[in-house]
């Protein structure tokens, strides 16, 4: 049975309904989505910003190519694509939240991105775009947050074009021992100050150290995208493992 079907999950720890989760969700990324930007630079030192950036390497975008950046919240990777597949392609910013949603719109017009960016409120498990529409979807940070991964990953399969590449960007299990023990003391005794202090939301950030353990790591997850129907999947660690990012192709 996949966490979908069954009628509970996990919200972080916490075992939940499934039915109840994406309103759990919702509530965290509508109230973080005003600060998101200023608290992912300062909860990861601004690493997250060379996470993205090699994403953007490994998409190989290029002009007038169509791209998804499923879950993509405040559009970091949408700017990026915009620039690379210029007027002649299209960047689709596709997000379950309308908060999120709107800081990103907000940030991404005030920098001038306007011609070939188009936002979506969408679940990932049921994608509303058409079979074999896009050559690059991305899901930076996002999986984690969804209920039914499965059905998700099936959907992106769907609306991907034959030869086109699937890129999730999330947190994974860091390799060395030493290297966890580190992290979980910043993610648990830290990361919820820190959240509580710009954010006034502690729970929200207490919620993502959870979820980050609850979630697959770097070989279920590339099980899971082979059983969804990906091809030559694979990952690379960055960070020890605190974040890998997974490629897999539709054939
Ligand atoms: C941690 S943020 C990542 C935002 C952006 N991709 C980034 O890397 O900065 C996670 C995003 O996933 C979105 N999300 C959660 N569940 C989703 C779902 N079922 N379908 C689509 N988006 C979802 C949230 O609304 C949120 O904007």
């Amino acid at each position: 049975m996949s966490e979908g079907e069954s009628k509970s999950t996990h919200f972080g720890y916490k075992t939940v309904e499934a039915d109840k989760k994406a309103e759990l969700v919702a509530g965290v990324f509508h109230s973080v989505a005003a600060k998101y930007d200023i608290m992912n630079d300062v909860m990861s030192f601004g690493i997250h910003r060379y996470w993205k950036r090699y994403t953007i390497e490994v998409s190989g975008a290029r002009p007038g190519m169509k791209v998804l950046d499923l879950a993509g919240g405040t559009g970091d990777l949408t700017a990026k694509f915009s620039h690379l597949v210029g007027d002649k392609g299209e960047v689709v910013l596709a997000d379950i939240n309308d908060s999120m949603l709107k800081v990103g719109r907000t940030k991404l017009r005030d920098k001038g991105i306007v011609n070939n960016v188009s936002y979506v409120q969408a679940n990932a498990e049921a994608l509303p775009f058409p079979d074999n529409h896009f050559d690059i979807i991305t899901i930076a940070f996002g999986l984690r947050n969804v209920t039914d991964k499965d059905a998700a990953l099936r959907s992106m399969n769907r609306v991907l074009k034959p030869g086109g590449k699937l890129l999730v960007l999330e947190f994974s299990k860091p390799q060395h021992e030493i290297m966890r023990k580190v992290y979980d003391l910043y993610s648990f005794k830290v990361l919820p100050k820190m959240g509580e202090f710009i954010t006034k939301d502690a729970d929200s950030y207490e919620y993502l150290a959870e979820s980050i353990r609850m979630h697959p790591d770097q070989d279920t997850l590339k099980q899971m995208m082979v059983d969804a129907g990906f091809e030559q999947c694979d990952y690379t660690n960055m960070t020890d493992g605190i974040v890998a990012l997974h490629r897999g192709y539709k054939f």
